[in-house]
């Protein structure tokens, strides 16, 4: 699975570093070269020997005491993918904020392969909003991030924060570096369209592109070429190819001139339904009194694509609030492939979030219902879902 492959595995000091010494050994029976980087605090939790009788390689512990001169840029150079496992909030701050004063956190900036992270701490730790703004900002910069589980963590408590298992992580590893979706040509739409009543003053929405953001670094880490059309602040990463607009128009125009060398388009954009029939070429005044304004419709960008003679794959998204009846009916009736409802109403769901509890619904209007996952997490298995659906034909 991971024959002939290189990899970096990073170890950081909390309790789950334990499990280092098995996941070290399930990479090398996946046919691996492993060589490890630990922090000083991993040393508390596991000895150097034991991943070193693992893997056949003396860990790197530090920049002064090893054999080689600049040990961090050897491993980064070496390295076809890092994984970070267990990451604690330590070693997750100090890489969000390209903090490098150990070897560990030198060589995830020293390598320019994928970086696949696990992360486990205590409940409380993980819901922070520190550990939470680093866990996105390192998703935004490409980052994999993968669990943590919901279980029993040290000292008898139970909630999210426990490394999820091993086996898991080599999974997510392989799937990027097979690239389960080489070569598939994707199209990603997202963000909130504005539509102008003036020149300061728009018709918007809540939408912050995140979940586009998520569909696409997710295509793109698993091999797909991708195009991302957004009104919102996009991803740097993985050579995504962007392309900015601002009103309904403007991505209709863009989505419906590119869809026919797409392979698969993702409409997770939420994109205004009416716009002003004129917008005003002067800023609207208190005292010229109260404004008129006629509405039209704008295009409907997911009925074009699924009317195309030859068209994409079809994904589409529907944000409702309070119940999803509105999801499942688009659906059935948009002629899409797969239909992603989500409750924006609902706790942790919907806008400007990192989380989303989804519903992914089948034409025929057979429903899976997610549970509340990070949007990457949501995006992992929509792909999933897409990849299987596309390989049965
Ligand atoms: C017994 C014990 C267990 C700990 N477990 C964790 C843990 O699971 N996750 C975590 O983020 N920090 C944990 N910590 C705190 C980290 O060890 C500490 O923040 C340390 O500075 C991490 O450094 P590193 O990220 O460079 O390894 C633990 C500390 C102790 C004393």
């Amino acid at each position: 699975m991971l024959t002939g492959r290189n990899i970096v595995l990073g170890v950081s000091g909390g309790v789950a570093a334990y499990k280092a010494a098995y996941l070290a050994r399930r990479l090398v029976e996946a046919g691996a070269a492993v060589r490890c980087v630990m922090t000083e605090s991993a040393g508390q939790f596991i000895g150097a020997q034991t991943l070193a009788a693992v893997t056949g390689e003396h860990p790197v512990e530090g920049f002064w005491d090893e054999p080689e001169v600049s040990p961090h840029t050897d491993l980064g150079h070496w390295a076809d993918a890092m994984i970070i496992a267990p990451a604690t909030a330590a070693t997750i701050a100090k890489l969000a904020a390209g903090l490098s004063d150990n070897a560990l956190i030198a060589t995830a900036l020293a390598t320019e392969s994928p970086i696949v992270l696990a992360p486990a701490m205590h409940t409380e730790m993980w819901n922070n909003a520190a550990t939470q703004r680093n866990v996105a900002l390192l998703s935004a910069d490409g980052v994999t991030i993968v669990g943590p589980d919901r279980g029993a963590l040290a000292g008898g408590d139970v909630g999210p924060g426990r490394m999820i298992e091993p086996e898991e992580i080599v999974a997510a590893l392989s799937r990027i570096l097979e690239g389960d979706l080489d070569g598939i040509r994707v199209m990603v739409t997202a963000g909130g369209t504005r539509e102008a009543i003036d020149p300061v003053r728009y018709i918007g929405n809540r939408s912050s592109g995140k979940m586009g953001n998520a569909v696409a670094l997710e295509a793109a880490s698993r091999g797909a070429q991708v195009t991302l059309i957004t009104t919102a602040p996009a991803p740097d990463a993985l050579g995504i190819e962007v392309i900015a607009v601002e009103t309904a128009q403007e991505m209709a125009d863009q989505t419906w001139s590119r869809a026919t060398a797409a392979d698969v388009v993702v409409m997770a954009a939420a994109v205004a339904d009416f716009r002003p029939q004129v917008a005003g070429e002067e800023k609207m005044r208190r005292a010229d009194g109260m404004p008129h304004l006629e509405l039209e419709p704008t295009p409907d960008i997911l009925a074009g694509l699924a009317g195309m003679e030859d068209r994409p794959f079809l994904v589409g998204f529907a944000a409702e609030a309070g119940s999803l009846d509105g999801a499942l009916h688009k659906a059935t009736t948009k002629g899409v492939d797969l239909l992603v409802g989500n409750d924006v109403s609902r706790p942790g769901s919907g806008f400007a979030t990192d989380t989303n509890e989804v519903t992914i619904y089948t034409s025929d209007g057979a429903a899976e219902h997610l549970p509340l996952l990070s949007k990457r997490e949501a995006a992992g298995l929509l792909w999933d879902r897409i990849r299987d659906m596309r390989s049965q034909g």
